[in-house]
């Protein structure tokens, strides 16, 4: 169990880590996703022990291991670059961090064997690296963080040199290799659907800061701000500016070419960010060129991804992207009529660029919106 308590690097005026605090249990797939610059890496460097924090402390198990050497810590880490050593063949690679610990030679033969098994390195164990594929360079360089039996893994963006093809595979992989040994492993990454698939927790960060910490689905469902919001999914959630008031007994979203009513009820007139997943949308009638112009959008785009396309819908300046199955959605030129369940319509702060409502009844919730009851109704 690793646990962070407030841990901060500052370069000069910058602070790359601000008083961050996390803990990872016992084999969980920790996912630290976030912008290039957010300071995942620095988190992970000061973890693994190869910098020094300026601030806060480190816990592995309970024991504070904020100053002791890497070597002490029994972290492996897995780097982007593989830093195999080009010299040496697979299986001295794969040996190197147990020699390196002194452990005996049957024991570290039996092991290697092992690994390369559960990774499929075997028929590889006589190769140098510049002999392999990028994606068996990867597979050795995980061979020998595992070989080691550390406490946890480290790893810092360890697909990202690979193609899209290999990344999906290895991604797999290390879903089932995490399965099989309950390792615990904190994994940085920008990629959100890396974070999505593998990990059981994702903590979002922002400018050295975390933004939320959760379950995949929960940061899906449920993004603590517009920022979450708008880096998970693709296409991202919609975030669409717009006035909250009352209408008719109705709380009603409004902006040029949006009218949402999302509860009944009344509420101040303010200010509002509104957020709705692309997927969410329902398009719930094409009007062709010739019919009632009366809906508020047109599609100026269609992208096809072969299961499925996404639409871009001009509604007064804002564009609303729509995920639907392939030859549900609308074309281009179409004027369609959107429809959303008021229950999935997000709603933030749009200065903070915090949630105001949550959905599941039990979270806590800030007003306005905090008393408004869901409806059926829609968007158009
Ligand atoms: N050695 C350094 N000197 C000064 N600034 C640094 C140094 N290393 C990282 N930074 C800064 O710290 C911030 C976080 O960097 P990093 O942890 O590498 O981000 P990430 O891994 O999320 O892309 C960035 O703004 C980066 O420019
Ligand atoms: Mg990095």
């Amino acid at each position: 169990m690793i646990e962070l308590d407030r841990l901060t690097k500052s370069y000069g005026d910058v602070v790359a880590v601000d008083r961050l605090s996390l803990s990872v249990g016992d084999g969980e797939f920790v996912a630290l996703l976030g912008p290039s610059g957010c300071g995942k890496s620095t988190v992970l460097r000061m973890l693994a022990g190869l910098l020094e924090p300026s601030g806060g402390r480190v816990l592995l198990d309970g024991d504070d291991i904020t100053y002791q050497p890497p070597k002490d810590r029994d972290l492996a880490m897995v780097f982007q670059s593989y830093a195999l050593y080009p010299h040496l063949d697979v299986r001295s690679n794969l040996e190197f961090g147990l020699k390196a610990h002194h452990t005996e030679a049957p024991v570290i033969a039996a092991r290697v064997d092992e690994v390369a098994g559960q990774l499929g390195l075997t028929e590889l164990l006589r190769r140098r690296p510049k002999e392999l594929s990028g994606g068996q360079r990867q597979r050795v360089a995980v061979g020998r963080a595992i070989a080691r039996r550390p406490r946890a893994f480290l790893m810092d963006e360890p697909l990202s040199n690979l193609d899209a093809r290999l990344r999906t595979a290895t991604r797999r992989e290390l879903v089932a290799l995490h399965r099989q040994l309950g390792a615990t492993i904190v994994y940085v990454t920008h990629d959100q659907v890396e974070a999505m698939t593998m990990a059981t927790k994702i903590v979002v960060m922002n400018g050295g800061r975390i933004e939320q910490v959760g379950s995949p689905l929960e940061v899906y469902d449920q993004p603590a701000s517009t920022f979450v919001a708008g880096f998970l999914g693709a296409p991202p959630m919609n975030l669409l500016h717009g006035t909250v008031r009352s209408r008719n007994g109705m709380v009603v979203i409004e902006a040029p070419g949006i009218h949402v009513a999302i509860a009944e009820g009344s509420t101040e007139e303010r200010p509002i960010t509104i957020g709705v997943r692309p997927e969410e949308i329902r398009v719930a009638g094409a009007i062709r060129p010739g019919d009632e112009p009366f809906a508020d959008g047109i599609v100026s785009l269609v992208e096809n991804l072969g299961g499925e396309e996404i639409s871009y819908i001009e509604a007064g300046e804002q564009t609303i992207a729509v995920r639907s199955p392939r030859g549900a959605g609308p074309a281009e030129g179409d004027h369609p009529h959107l429809a959303v369940d008021p229950r999935r319509v997000h709603l933030f702060d749009p200065e903070s660029g915090r949630r105001l409502r949550w959905s599941n009844a039990s979270s806590p919730a800030t007003t306005p919106a905090a008393s408004f009851r869901p409806t059926t109704r829609v968007m158009s």
